[in-house]
């Protein structure tokens, strides 16, 4: 299972670059930082060498492929980020003729991620905490999407977005999600367990009765 890291924040990714096998941003992340956003974009490339989304901010078609040229010429890792709407799915299919990597975002549903995948998306991602957050089942609908994918063999990965903590990415993965986006704090906490501090703190102990040589 790949992990992203959710920001656009450069010291986060800096730290966990070691870890994290690429990078969502959104305009609300990127809005965040107070910087030009070609210039956080970038720099975020330069530190990760998987895939980082960058998404446009036009609505119709032709703006959408515009814009998703323009950012896919920023760096080789770039994955166009594209919101999941008819013209949408228009750009999607001319860029992916063209040969340029897609993230169809705001995906709340099984058949708006079909549809991604038939206008040849390479990622999808619903937004499970937005679901969830709405009364709905996150994980339902990315078990869906995972297989209706299956039962058609549909290249399009399902990057499982919108994750609000440990246990959405541990329902990913018991799911076979092939991706999460996490946050920052979200991914630091998978680290922790009170047992392992605990541990740790009796192990300290119990070594200071060792005898010196
Ligand atoms: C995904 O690519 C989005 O950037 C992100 O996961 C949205 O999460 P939010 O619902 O917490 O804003």
């Amino acid at each position: 299972m790949k992990l992203y890291l959710d920001t656009a924040n450069v010291a986060e990714i800096r730290e966990l670059a070691w870890l994290v096998d690429g990078v969502t941003t959104n305009p609300s992340l990127v809005a965040r930082e107070g910087r030009p956003f070609r210039d956080v974009l970038r720099e975020i490339c330069a530190i990760v060498k998987g895939p980082v989304s960058a998404e446009v901010i036009s609505l119709d078609r032709d703006g959408m492929v515009r814009e998703a040229r323009e950012l896919a010429a920023v760096a080789a890792n770039v994955v166009v980020k594209i919101p999941m709407t008819e013209a949408g799915m228009q750009a999607v299919q001319v860029l992916s003729r063209d040969g340029i990597t897609t993230n169809v975002t705001l995906v709340f549903s099984a058949n708006q991620a079909l549809l991604a995948a038939k206008c040849g998306a390479t990622y999808v991602s619903p937004f499970v905490g937005r679901i969830d957050d709405a009364g709905g089942d996150g994980m339902a609908v990315v078990n869906e999407i995972l297989t209706v994918y299956g039962q058609y063999e549909f290249r399009t990965e399902v990057i499982v977005a919108s994750v609000r903590h440990p246990g959405h990415v541990l329902q990913a993965a018991l799911l076979g999600a092939p991706i999460a986006t996490v946050p920052y704090d979200v991914l630091k906490k998978l680290f922790g367990h009170p047992l392992t501090d605990a541990g740790i703190a009796r192990f300290l102990r119990d070594w200071q009765q060792v005898p010196s040589a």
